[in-house]
């Protein structure tokens, strides 16, 4: 089989196709339908300082050409993250990205520090607009 593998930021990926922040949660859900093996990365569901609920319903409108989502961040929050769902994330074999969202560089920080005591692979920085991420 050709040999798919790509070197981004010193981090070796098996392919260049890494599921979108968002679209593939933390993970668990599709791992149940798909090997997430064969993935080259999972950039996981955007995670905040403390948890969001997120928006009120409905957060997804079909549109003529695609569709909108306003989700809100929906998340359990940093320490959670780290402590339910990245340990089972990194049985899967495959790069595991943390996408982090904050109102601050400071916000920012604490998170980048609490995931660098981790074994996570890669830190993604979610720097979309937004009014505020509480
Ligand atoms: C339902 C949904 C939730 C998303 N949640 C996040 C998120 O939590 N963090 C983030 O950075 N991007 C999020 N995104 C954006 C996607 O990661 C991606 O950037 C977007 O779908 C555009 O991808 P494209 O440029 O390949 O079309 C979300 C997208 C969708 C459709």
């Amino acid at each position: 089989m050709a040999d798919l593998s790509v070197k981004i930021a010193g981090m070796e990926f098996n392919n260049p196709l890494i599921a979108a922040s968002g679209t593939f949660g933390f993970g668990r859900e599709y791992g149940e339908f798909y090997p997430l093996e064969k993935l080259g990365g999972i950039s996981c569901k955007g995670i905040t300082l403390k948890r969001r609920d997120g928006n009120p319903v409905p957060r997804v409108a079909e549109t003529p050409s695609g569709m909108l989502n306003a989700v809100g961040l929906q998340n359990p929050g940093v320490d959670v993250f780290i402590k339910e769902d990245l340990p089972w994330l990194k049985q899967q074999n495959t790069v595991v990205i943390a996408n982090i969202a904050g109102n601050t560089p400071e916000e920012y920080c604490e998170m980048a520090e609490k995931l660098s005591d981790t074994d996570i692979d890669m830190i993604e920085m979610n720097i979309s607009d937004r009014k505020s991420v509480v």
